[in-house]
């Protein structure tokens, strides 16, 4: 195959088990928001946007979307702990049913701080899903389990690319998830 691929060590998730999970969670939010739409499915840019597109249209009931920028990484491998809005919701949410659409949670620090954010603005329901998730690796009381309703996998401790994981902004194009190399990144 050539190209991308060989800067990865392994591939975890293979194009049509990330689009096999992605239609089953678009069924499962189907169900549950029956009765609670339009749904407005936020995603967090950048890393959101091809899981963000898929997992939309796996939905069939009205939906909207907005996007917010945060940034906890920037560059590095290893998150900041800060969590800046580069930009924020284009429209109000008060009494909107909300579905935070991430790619990872990791260390639990973006998703926490945006939760907490949004509830503050009256939404009438705020729930995230992730497709993946590092849960294992995290500490403390309040990210262990960060409630998210929707997952798609558990994750293994590795920085893992593609599919809108990207490092220093590249391999978001990846259609499957990964590994990297050390070479690539040491
Ligand atoms: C990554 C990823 C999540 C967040 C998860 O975004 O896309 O948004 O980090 O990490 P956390 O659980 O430790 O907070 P990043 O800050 O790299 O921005 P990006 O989406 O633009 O790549
Ligand atoms: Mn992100
Ligand atoms: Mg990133």
């Amino acid at each position: 195959e050539g190209g991308l691929r060989e800067d990865l060590r392994e591939v975890l998730f293979d194009a049509d088990v990330i689009h096999d999970r992605v239609i089953e969670m678009g069924r499962a939010i189907t169900r549950d928001y029956t009765d609670k739409h339009p749904v407005l499915m936020l995603g967090i840019l950048k890393g959101s946007y091809p899981f963000l597109a898929d997992l939309a249209r796996a939905v069939n009931l009205p939906v909207t979307v907005d996007f917010m920028a945060v940034s906890s990484y920037g560059a590095g491998t290893k998150s900041s702990g800060v969590v800046r809005i580069m930009k924020d919701l284009d429209r109000a949410i008060e009494g909107r049913h909300v579905i935070i659409v991430e790619d990872i949670i990791d260390s639990g620090l973006t998703l926490h701080y945006l939760r907490e954010n949004l509830r503050g603005r009256s939404p009438a329901s705020v729930e995230i899903a992730a497709l993946l998730d590092k849960k294992a690796v995290r500490k403390g009381k309040e990210l262990e389990d960060m409630g998210a309703r929707y997952v798609g996998f558990d994750c293994p401790n590795e920085f893992v690319v593609g599919y809108g994981l990207d490092f220093k902004g590249r391999y978001r194009n990846l259609p499957f998830i990964g590994v990297l190399r050390p070479e690539v990144y040491s």
